[in-house]
């Protein structure tokens, strides 16, 4: 039996089409693995506070030295990290926002990349240590840009989830969301078929 993680990051919710593109693959992951666990994490619902710097001192302050508002920090950011971790498989919903990535998940990304818990240095550089794991993100757009240079998303998550440890990374994109009912219509089509295949 294996968990899977679903993290929304569609500031509508569970309505978002990436959302949506996310919830099918789940439904048709679990035909296929009736026993295995999931876990849905809503950003939007449950948003990941901003990394600041309280936060972030809380992060590097020695255990023994943690004041109480610290611990919290830390307890909240270990939460996050034990619930990724006790994932072997994750789906991302990732609508594009602003040419970026949904800031509730980079706050997200802020909390989870934790020096000497999910990614440590050495002298030949960084190592990420949450290994074993496969992602499919699900990307929804309104424009069309992968495989372009605006496609910023793609070469980020990669970057960020590989520094932390995270190789397998598949992608599957719903583009020109917002350029007609027929090209719509098109990309959805062309998704579902991809997140049923990667699902069988
Ligand atoms: C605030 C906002 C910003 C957006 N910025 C972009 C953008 O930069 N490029 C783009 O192609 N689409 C953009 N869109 C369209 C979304 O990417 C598209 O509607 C996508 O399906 C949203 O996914 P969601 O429904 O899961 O939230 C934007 C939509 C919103 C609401």
């Amino acid at each position: 039996m294996s968990t899977l993680l679903q993290l929304n990051t569609s500031l509508f919710s569970n309505q978002g089409q990436s959302s949506q593109l996310a919830d099918q693959f789940v439904a048709a992951w679990r035909k296929k693995n009736p026993h295995d666990r999931v876990i849905v994490r809503d950003l939007a619902r449950n948003p990941v506070p901003h990394l600041d710097g309280a936060r972030f001192l809380s992060f590097l302050a020695k255990p023994e030295a943690r004041s109480p508002e610290q611990e919290a920090v830390v307890a909240y950011s270990d939460a996050l990290i034990e619930e990724l971790k006790s994932a072997q498989i994750i789906v991302l919903g990732l609508p594009m926002y602003n040419f970026g990535i949904p800031s509730t998940l980079k706050a997200y990304f802020d909390h989870i990349a934790r020096a000497g818990v999910t990614f440590r240095y050495t002298e030949s550089g960084p190592v990420g240590l949450l290994t074993g794991k496969k992602v499919y993100v699900f990307a929804s757009r309104g424009g069309r840009y992968a495989g372009t240079p605006l496609d910023s998303q793609t070469t980020y998550v990669r970057d960020f989830l590989q520094f932390i440890g995270i190789e397998d990374v598949e992608f599957v994109y719903a583009e020109g969301l917002n350029l007609g009912d027929e090209s719509k219509t098109a990309a959805l089509a062309g998704a579902r078929k991809q997140l049923e295949r990667l699902a069988a």
